[in-house]
């Protein structure tokens, strides 16, 4: 055998063996190994050294967020971000043409299309009414994911797309269930869409600018969505008739007070965030309500408002060094600072950012960054959250897992696992600051206009329908949420008039999106 060769093998056992040596102690005992000179072991403990500063420096940096006057003020900031922006913005706080909320007594089966930002769903929805035990149901339902190359499709390309997926699932209930979908009569559905649009009634609005990596926005900003939609469905030899287009905020608002009248507020948290609520009129500039009739401002006095909240934030939630830089390397810096720092989408990113500057540092794995994750955006969040829930001994799961996903030769150490434990913990929980300073500002606000149900002694309640893979799934997010809630509700007791009893309930919802977009088809009958 070559000598280099040979010398190559030994040099990794030895790599191998001090691996297992600190992964198996801590950094107060390291000791040193009868294989290794004493440079070996100086550099390290060097390395371990770096790491654990960083590990620390993260663990402070994003912990800081979490304190709680810190969080109230940062909620009184953007309280103050909302007011100003229901006057004069056009790309947030857009209100809609609901200007009640559903009785709960609506009826019917309607089509309805969901495009998140990962999956487009087409369902056949079913509502009975508040009083009935199970109030909606879906009869069928087909989703496709949304992928990277779906997401890139311009304009006409995505249309089409989507009504290929509408026509498939027409097919299938034809087929299937003796439905008549006739090509000669059009189909009445309900859109919810997950990114900004400019409402020009129930049932159109105008296309804005698409995060989330979609193209589809760059040949269609300004034109009418539902016209995008039916075009292409009847290019492909069906005519559907789009009757109400709802944000996915707007949509799980819509369906859970549907079945609960004390709902206030919807949020979301995936791969986006957004939040809708309902909004007195007389709190907007008159510029946002573009050329409705005098007729709609006689009969509202509140309306489902889209907040597009994951633009806010600028100034008030600050920012550390990796946000900046993914803030930086972003196609849209600054669109969506409040989101850059809180979603799906971007918990991974910032993650991906931290472990390069432990690599580039020579702190983490032997100085060479992982190929799986030298593209950006090449860390799933899903595997943040999983390296989260790993209860097992010395997260001994955490380190087949890392070895596995990030491709390495060797396993990690136990402080490389522990640093990237603590990093993500440290991500996920600041996020879930920031979400409760959102929602405490938004429910804030909405107290501020007698929006939320108030009891005798003067607490307000406020319930929060809530969906997205975020918030549902990923491990204590709506834990530790709750109990930021709770702590800034005692902190803004004290010195002021509110009351330590008010409540915030984060409620779960259970496919708000096509169900939403269902409630906005029978109500938008119904208001007509
Ligand atoms: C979009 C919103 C959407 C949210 C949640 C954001 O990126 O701008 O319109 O509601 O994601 O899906």
């Amino acid at each position: 055998m070559p000598l280099a060769l040979l010398q190559s093998i030994l040099r990794s056992i030895i790599r191998s063996a001090v691996r297992v040596l600190i992964y198996c102690t801590s950094l107060k005992s390291v000791p040193s190994t009868p294989q290794l000179s004493e440079n070996d072991d100086l550099r390290i403990r060097n390395h371990v050294l770096r790491l654990v500063n960083l590990r620390e420096e993260v663990s402070h940096t994003f912990k800081s967020f979490c304190d709680v006057r810190r969080m109230l003020s940062m909620s009184n900031g953007l309280k103050a971000q909302y007011r100003e922006k229901l006057q004069n913005s056009n790309a947030c706080m857009l209100p809609s043409f609901c200007s009640n909320m559903p009785s709960g007594q609506e009826k019917g089966t309607y089509l309805a299309l969901d495009v998140g930002g990962s999956t487009f769903r087409v369902a056949l929805v079913e509502l009975y009414g508040r009083s009935v035990r199970e109030g909606m149901k879906i009869k069928r339902m087909t989703s496709s994911i949304i992928d990277e190359k779906v997401r890139r499709l311009p304009s006409t390309a995505f249309f089409d797309w989507m009504a290929s997926n509408i026509e498939e699932m027409l097919k299938e209930d034809n087929e299937n269930d003796g439905q008549t979908w006739s090509s000669d009569s059009e189909i009445p559905l309900g859109v919810t869409w997950s990114f900004p649009v400019e409402q020009t009634s129930h049932r159109s609005g105008k296309m804005q600018g698409m995060g989330k990596g979609f193209k589809c926005h760059q040949d269609t900003i300004g034109k009418d969505l539902a016209e995008l939609i039916e075009v292409a469905c009847t290019s492909r030899g069906f005519k559907v008739r789009v009757e109400a287009i709802v944000n996915d905020g707007s949509a799980t608002l819509l369906s859970q007070a549907y079945l609960d009248p004390d709902t206030t507020m919807g949020m979301i948290l995936g791969t986006g965030t957004n939040a809708a609520a309902f909004l007195p009129v007389a709190s907007m500039g008159k510029s946002k309500f573009g050329g409705r009739d005098a007729a709609w401002f006689t009969q509202a006095t509140s309306v489902v408002t889209n907040t597009e909240w994951s633009m806010f934030s600028k100034g008030i939630i600050p920012e550390t060094r990796w946000d900046e830089k993914l803030n930086t390397m972003h196609p849209l810096p600054d669109f969506q600072p409040l989101e850059y720092k809180t979603t799906g989408r971007y918990l991974g990113e910032i993650f991906r950012l931290i472990i390069a500057e432990a690599v580039d540092k020579k702190a983490l794995f032997d100085g060479v960054m992982p190929k799986t994750l030298l593209e950006p955006y090449s860390l799933d969040t899903a595997w943040m959250a999983k390296l989260e829930q790993d209860n097992s001994a010395n997260w001994m799961d955490s380190a087949a897992m890392i070895q596995s996903v990030f491709g390495l030769k060797v396993a990690p150490t136990k402080h490389e696992v522990e640093f990237l434990r603590t990093v993500s913990e440290a991500i996920s929980q600041r996020a879930s600051a920031i979400v409760a300073v959102a929602i405490h500002s938004l429910c804030s606000f909405q107290k501020d206009h007698a929006l939320t149900t108030t009891d005798s002694a003067g607490a307000s309640r406020a319930s929060i329908a809530c969906n997205g893979s975020v918030i549902l799934k990923y491990p204590s997010f709506k834990k530790n949420c709750e109990e930021f809630l709770s702590q800034l509700i005692i902190e803004e007791s004290y010195g002021t008039n509110s009351s330590k009893n008010d409540t915030i309930i984060l409620e779960p919802t259970h496919e708000a999106a096509v169900f939403g977009a269902a409630v906005a088809v029978a109500l938008s009958r119904t208001t007509k």
